[in-house]
């Protein structure tokens, strides 16, 4: 159990882009407590939560309803296909209604990018009182992948000063590269980008790392991050060829056998089998897939925990 004054406490926890190094460190550590067995606090007072995925999520919502009952939270369902959302409410509105029934917690997901700061940005008039979570806001930032990815890779090498890390794929449509980059570089990795170049924007990405095609970084990486292909998000499909896509920017088997020994493969989930990597490569020794999921839990209860300390819930 860390020391009182070493607890994270924080208002609301929407992005990684400005958090303090030392902050991260604080909640990685209090993570690797809870995975390795440590006790969460015993709040003396109930404290309620409720999870709005405005899109689709299994890992990250399950994992938080998780992380919440490992806590001893309350967790209120919410589901806004049977919600007044479909009657027209707004999010604040409808988060508005959530707090005035007792829900101090909110974890969100939402397809629109920033869609927390008006939240964070209320007006004197307004009652808004409970924490922000953000759980993915289009392709901005998800903050609980980048810290559960940055376990990940810490239980692997201790460091990341150094390390040389590829973000490859979807890069245009992905919160997760944006988060993990924007972390990841203030850390001292080394990143790269790779996958096709109409989704690498060099004015955005060039400022965190060099594009490079993938043959020419594959025996180089520490890490091999890939990214899911959001079809979802694409005006046109008509360009894609999953055959060509794997071939020229996935993880084959081929370029498998050459990294390095001790490299570790990466993906946010969910997975496109065959087309970011080749199918057999998803449970392969160098594939961290199931070990990022295992750390969300942990991860996202030291994010939950930190915003019920900056909010004094639970009666602590
Ligand atoms: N990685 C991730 O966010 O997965 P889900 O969309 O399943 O939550």
């Amino acid at each position: 159990m860390p020391q009182v004054e070493e607890c994270v406490k924080m208002s609301n926890f929407v992005s990684v882009e400005d958090l303090p190094l030392k902050i991260v460190e604080q909640l990685l550590k209090r993570a690797s407590y809870f995975k390795n067995g440590g006790q969460p606090p015993k709040f003396k007072q109930p404290v309620y939560a409720a999870n709005l995925f405005f899109e689709n999520s299994t890992r990250t919502h399950c994992s938080f309803e998780m992380a919440e009952r490992k806590l001893g939270l309350t967790v209120i369902p919410f589901d806004p296909a049977t919600s007044s959302v479909k009657k027209g409410e707004s999010l604040y509105d409808t988060l508005l209604a959530l707090n005035s029934i007792g829900v101090q917690l909110a974890v969100i997901r939402h397809p629109q990018n920033n869609y927390y700061l008006p939240l964070l940005d209320l007006a004197p008039t307004q009652q808004l009182n409970l924490g922000i979570v953000n759980a993915g806001d289009g392709s901005g930032q998800h903050p609980s992948q980048s810290l559960l990815d940055m376990l990940t890779i810490k239980e692997q090498f201790g460091h990341f000063a150094g390390l040389k890390i590829a973000i490859i794929g979807d890069l245009t449509n992905s919160r997760v590269a944006r988060s993990n980059m924007q972390l990841l570089q203030r850390l001292g990795a080394e990143i790269y980008f790779s996958g096709p170049q109409y989704w690498y924007d060099a004015a955005e990405f060039g400022q965190y790392g060099q594009y490079l095609p993938l043959d020419q970084l594959i025996e180089q990486m520490d890490v091999v991050m890939l990214l899911r292909v959001q079809h979802e998000r694409h005006q046109s499909e008509d360009q894609f060829d999953v055959t060509a896509y794997h071939q020229q920017y996935g993880l084959t088997k081929e370029r498998y056998r050459k990294m390095k020994d001790d490299a570790i493969i990466m993906h946010p989930g969910p997975i496109n089998r065959g087309v970011e990597l080749d199918s057999d490569l998803v449970e392969a020794p160098k594939s961290r897939f199931a070990e990022q999921m295992r750390n969300g839990v942990f991860v996202r209860m030291a994010m939950l925990e930190a915003v019920i300390n900056g909010r004094k819930l639970g009666g602590i």
